[in-house]
């Protein structure tokens, strides 16, 4: 298993990192079993962008379907992901000097067709995501299915990841536009952002 000295290091290094070991394959395979019952149920909603009164739906950016994960009351597969996420946090805060408080992450569900537009995952007057993951949850996925997520990085050069089962990304919040490509296939995955505390402060 990739240890997390060497995960964080390529984070730090690169501004963003994948790993297909990191998170066992087993408990990817327990998520996406788990958003496909949250999905055939009708516990996943309209995703919107912005905060606060900047929020909106947005259906030609965003056909995302998503729930959150709450703190209080996580399933027990929810709760090891948490567990795996929660000492990356405490890790990075040992070896990197950040102040990361808590995380908040969901479930996100891109119906074939979806794609989310280049953005960066800081709000607009809030700079307290500061280092934003995923982790995908789809069998054998092809090339030609689209999906990817796409990173903006320093002299226009992109890099791509693939949202095969259990790869998992971090990048700086702050710093890396990105977008998520068009898919021709029913997307799952666990997004989710580490947070300071911060009091809302201006760009
Ligand atoms: C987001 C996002 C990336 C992905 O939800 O802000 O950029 O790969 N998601 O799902
Ligand atoms: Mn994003």
């Amino acid at each position: 298993m990739e240890t997390l000295d060497h995960l964080i290091d390529h984070l730090m290094e690169q501004e963003w990192v994948q790993s297909q070991s990191y998170i066992p394959t087993g408990l990817a395979q327990q998520l996406a079993q788990e958003i496909q019952e949250f999905e055939a149920t009708g516990r996943l909603h309209a995703a919107t962008i912005g905060q606060g009164n900047e929020q909106h739906h947005n259906t030609t950016v965003r056909q995302t379907q998503i729930a959150w994960f709450d703190p209080e009351q996580l399933t027990p597969t929810q709760s090891q992901l948490h567990e795996r996420l929660d000492a990356i946090r405490q890790h990075l805060n040992q070896t990197c000097f950040l102040s990361l408080v808590d995380f908040e992450c969901h479930y996100a569900v891109y119906p074939p067709g979806a794609f989310y537009e280049r953005h960066l995952d800081q709000f607009r007057g809030d700079a307290r995501r500061t280092i934003s993951f995923t982790l995908y949850l789809n069998e054998n996925w092809e090339q030609e299915e689209g999906g990817a997520l796409r990173l903006y990085l320093d002299n226009n050069q992109t890099v791509d990841v693939w949202p095969e089962m259990g790869t998992f990304s971090m990048f700086l919040s702050a710093k890396l536009e990105h977008e998520v490509l068009p898919t021709q296939r029913t997307r799952y995955a666990v997004v989710g952002w580490m947070k300071t505390r911060g009091s809302g402060v201006l760009r």
